[in-house]
């Protein structure tokens, strides 16, 4: 493809790509969601679940769900419909150990994993595809595998509980199936086009013989972020010729660069993310420096015509983040009207900001190398629907 024969037009109708490998923006806008759904062929997830959510399970919806960070589904009212006559199911989410430390963006399906996994009382698998990231990132064997185990502290931190969590690396736990039947060595990598079927298993109870054993009806319900639909759509069209339930999925928005919002936080760019190695000194700079403001361009034009809410980065992050719905909803009409400035809401979502990557940080610096053990001990858990 001559990219430099295209002309303006021609770039500008380009399709948005969203897909596990790459996400980019029709004419580098916004992704829009609405459309993503209509080509995914996943549902919203509108008001009425949080809701339901809240009235199953007897406790304040999360963040993520009231603010609609978590935006798409499928079957997740089936889900529903079955916790509310008895049934239990699983969770099952994963992450790529491509970097050493996590961003903001990464910790998103985690912490409402957490939240889901506390509220409906389900036992959690994590997958840790360091055979991915071994693949595509040109990584060794033995550096993923030490990326994985320093994810996993990430992880853990969050809160999972370790009576309900199983914790697995792909080189170990698959990989160790794979090399059992094939003889396949650690330096012989899979392939690429069959690393699908790995992500797809673990959405199958009988993956997992040590918790599921007899169990081979539970569901599945996956909260990820919405690049990761298309592994499942092809895991759900060939579940039922398996004899398996179709895997749920939760899905969430991608948390937006620094710069704007054009798709998800590069890994590549220290510049475009938080991360949760950052001091307060790196967090205010890289807030006042790069978050992109929505705000007038002087403070008279700004009183004036207030701020565009629909582009700015720290109003969008504080919604992610901020807690309080009365104080967001104030900070949207000051801000939006131009009374409150760029400085003022930038300096609220330092402290906001800084206040969730101190604690993470403390909780991560008690999680023992002991304790990855344990998560990723290959065990029983007798209480994991209690
Ligand atoms: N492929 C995902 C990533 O690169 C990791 C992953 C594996 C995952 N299994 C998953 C994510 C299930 C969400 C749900 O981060």
């Amino acid at each position: 493809m001559e990219k430099e024969n295209e002309t303006k037009a021609e770039q500008e109708e380009q399709e948005q790509v969203v897909n596990p490998w790459e996400v980019s923006a029709k004419g580098s806008g916004k992704i829009d969601y609405d459309k993503l759904i209509d080509q995914f062929g996943c549902q919203r997830l509108d008001k009425t679940f949080v809701d339901r959510v809240f009235r199953l399970t007897s406790r304040s919806p999360h963040i993520f769900l009231r603010r609609n960070v978590f935006f798409a589904h499928r079957d997740f009212n089936e889900i529903l419909d079955a916790y509310e006559r008895g049934e239990k199911f699983y969770l099952y989410t994963g992450r790529g150990p491509s970097s050493e430390a996590l961003h903001l963006g990464h910790l998103v399906p985690f912490m409402f994993t957490k939240y889901l996994q506390e509220a409906f009382k389900v036992p959690l698998v994590i997958q840790l595809t360091d055979d991915e990231k071994c693949m595509w990132k040109n990584l060794t064997v033995e550096e993923s595998k030490r990326l994985a185990r320093e994810n996993a502290k990430d992880i853990i931190a969050c809160g999972f509980d370790i009576s309900r969590t199983f914790i697995f690396s792909d080189f170990d736990y698959v990989g160790g199936q794979v090399v059992g039947i094939f003889g396949f060595t650690g330096e012989d990598h899979i392939g690429k086009i069959s690393f699908p079927p790995v992500q797809a298993v673990p959405s199958f109870p009988s993956s997992f013989p040590h918790l599921f054993s007899g169990k081979d009806k539970l569901r599945c319900l996956i909260p990820c972020a919405i690049d990761q639909d298309p592994y499942f759509r092809m895991t759900r069209d060939v579940a039922p010729r398996l004899g398996y339930s179709k895997p749920a999925l939760i899905e969430s928005l991608f948390f937006p660069a620094l710069q704007g919002e054009t798709g998800k936080m590069s890994a590549s760019d220290a510049n475009s993310a938080i991360y949760v190695t950052d001091s307060q000194k790196d967090i205010k700079y890289k807030v006042n420096k790069y978050a992109f403001s929505g705000g007038q361009d002087s403070v008279e034009n700004h009183r004036k015509y207030g701020a565009n809410l629909e582009v700015d980065i720290p109003f969008k992050y504080l919604s992610f983040f901020l807690e309080d719905d009365d104080e967001l909803e104030h900070i949207r009409k000051e801000y939006g009207s131009g009374r409150m400035l760029t400085g003022e809401v930038k300096k609220r979502l330092i402290e906001v900001l800084t206040e969730i990557v101190e604690r993470h940080r403390a909780a991560r610096a008690a999680v023992t190398d002991e304790m990855v053990d344990a998560f990723m001990a290959v065990r029983p858990l007798p209480n994991m629907f209690n």
